[in-house]
């Protein structure tokens, strides 16, 4: 299954995925995007010569529109898309031709500490404002509204020690390293159906 990656800066994510022992029998990483051509998660990119590609809702010297993309998506048989800390509005047009094949892990337990402005840093804040005793990651389709799309994973993680939001982040992103990779094998492997609106990951 080729795959392409949505990225914003660090991609730690990214290099789960790329790292997954479970995931290379199984998935190609053909192309890495991001809205900054001189993000960290390039640099993972090159070293293992996986095409980059920078996209811009602008006209720039060094970027595509969405439109090319899509072009350059349908050469190269992309047929799963993964949200990994990507920041800007996707098209919807982009959205419904890949309709049910884009992922996006968020760093909190959806429903809540979700939606705009909800990203990065913020949302390990407003948890720890919060006084929630739990949080966590969620792996979900993505549709044309933030947070929005049906849940596909979840794990949670106990926070009742922790003293600052930093810790809450250290604690998540371990999660997010691996559920990220568990879900594309799914994914992968055919096993998740829709049924009633919720979605079901078989063993
Ligand atoms: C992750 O916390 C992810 O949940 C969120 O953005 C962050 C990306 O981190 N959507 P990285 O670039 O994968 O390290």
């Amino acid at each position: 299954m080729n795959l392409a990656v949505f990225v914003s800066g660090r991609g730690s994510n990214l290099k789960a995925l790329i790292d997954a022992e479970e995931l290379k029998s199984l998935i190609n990483i053909v192309a890495v995007v991001s809205n900054k051509s001189d993000c960290l998660a390039f640099e993972i990119a090159k070293k293992k010569s996986i095409d980059c590609f920078t996209v811009s809702n602008e006209v720039s010297s060094d970027s595509l529109f969405f439109t090319d993309l899509l072009e350059i998506f349908l050469e190269k048989k992309i047929s799963l898309i993964v949200l990994a800390g990507f920041l800007k509005l996707i098209p919807a047009e982009f959205i419904s031709s890949f309709e049910g094949k884009i992922i996006n892990i968020h760093p909190a337990l959806l429903p809540s500490f979700g939606g705009k402005g909800m990203f990065g840093m913020n949302v390990h804040k407003a948890v720890f404002n919060s006084s929630a005793k739990i949080t966590g990651a969620t792996v979900h389709f993505v549709d044309s509204i933030y947070d929005n799309g049906l849940i596909i994973s979840q794990e949670a993680v106990d926070i009742s020690d922790v003293d600052s939001y930093e810790e809450i982040a250290e604690r998540v992103l371990n999660i997010e390293h691996k559920l990220l990779p568990f879900t594309v094998k799914k994914i992968a492997e055919n096993k998740i159906v829709i049924i009633n609106k919720r979605v079901k990951i078989l063993d």
